[in-house]
């Protein structure tokens, strides 16, 4: 019998992550890469692709740079086939574009609330929906990895567009691993606070003296620690793991940092 560790390599696989720019994603591109695969680079912002990318390369690896802004339908189409013109293949990929930072619920527009909604979840929709086929027809069989939040999980004062958008990428990705099974697993990862771009431009060093308090495990996340888990269940070794919402977040039980109330 072959070593289990052969499980975790996803050599000669191709992977689509999309904001892998910095990050998490970033994080999960090297990680996909250290473990064979080639990868898409896919963001907005090309320099920051550039270092990704060069991080991919040093392992030995291909990268292709795709600018796409998962907001825009054509460009989403567009980054799955020149994926597939490049590499001929698709195997995986990693919804991790997404976020938004805390409001109040009273101050929050429709307007504001439907574009959280669609940032989070109708890009995840419709690169998931784009790319299962191709899998299928090129690889024989796939992996989705949405990056989600503990927000979807937990419901908390202040973030009402984050929190319901979370929640129904994890209740999508329970979805689609039905409707995909059994060629194309579906999962997602329900990430706590990880010192990326995103957390630095909202917290301070009190707030994140009070998060590493709340958090059974002693410090914030890292990127790495998630890419970890998107590696996990990106390759063979979780071949039986599909519709599942992976925790990654130190031990959290509840929410990582307080708002107020709408006060009503
Ligand atoms: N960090 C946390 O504490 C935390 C906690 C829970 C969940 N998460 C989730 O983890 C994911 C990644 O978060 P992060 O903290 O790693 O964020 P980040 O450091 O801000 O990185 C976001 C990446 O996405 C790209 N991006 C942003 N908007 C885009 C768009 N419209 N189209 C294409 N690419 C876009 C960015 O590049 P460009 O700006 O160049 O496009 C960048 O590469 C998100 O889904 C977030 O909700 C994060």
């Amino acid at each position: 019998m072959a070593s289990i560790m052969e499980r975790f390599h996803v050599a000669g696989r191709v992977a689509i992550v999309t904001g892998s720019g910095r990050g998490i994603g970033a994080a999960t591109a090297i990680a996909l890469a250290d473990a064979g695969a080639d990868v898409v680079i896919s963001a907005r912002n090309r320099s920051q692709m550039e270092e990704t990318a060069a991080q991919v390369r040093e392992r030995g690896r291909r990268a292709l740079l795709v600018e796409c802004d998962v907001l825009e339908a054509e460009q989403r189409k567009s980054l799955v086939e020149q994926t597939i013109a490049e590499f001929g293949r698709l195997d995986i990929l990693v919804n991790n574009v997404g976020g938004s930072g805390p409001k109040p619920a009273l101050e929050t527009t429709d307007e504001e609330f439907e574009a959280c909604f669609r940032f989070n979840v109708t890009t995840a929709f419709s690169m998931s929906c784009l790319s299962a086929p191709h899998m299928v027809e090129t690889a024989g069989q796939g992996a989705i990895v949405n990056i989600s939040s503990v927000a979807g999980r937990f419901p908390q004062p202040g973030f009402i567009s984050y929190g319901v958008g979370k929640a129904a990428l994890d209740f999508m990705t329970r979805n689609l691993a039905q409707d995909f099974a059994p060629k194309v697993r579906v999962n997602s990862i329900a990430v706590g606070s990880t010192l990326t771009a995103s957390l630095a431009g909202v917290i301070n060093d009190d707030l994140e003296r009070a998060m590493v308090a709340r958090t059974p495990m002693g410090r914030l996340g890292q990127p790495e620690d998630i890419a970890a888990c998107a590696l996990f269940l990106a390759s063979p070794a979780a071949d039986y793991v599909t519709g599942e919402i992976y925790g990654v977040n130190g031990g959290l039980t509840g929410t990582p940092m307080e708002m107020p109330r709408a006060g009503l």
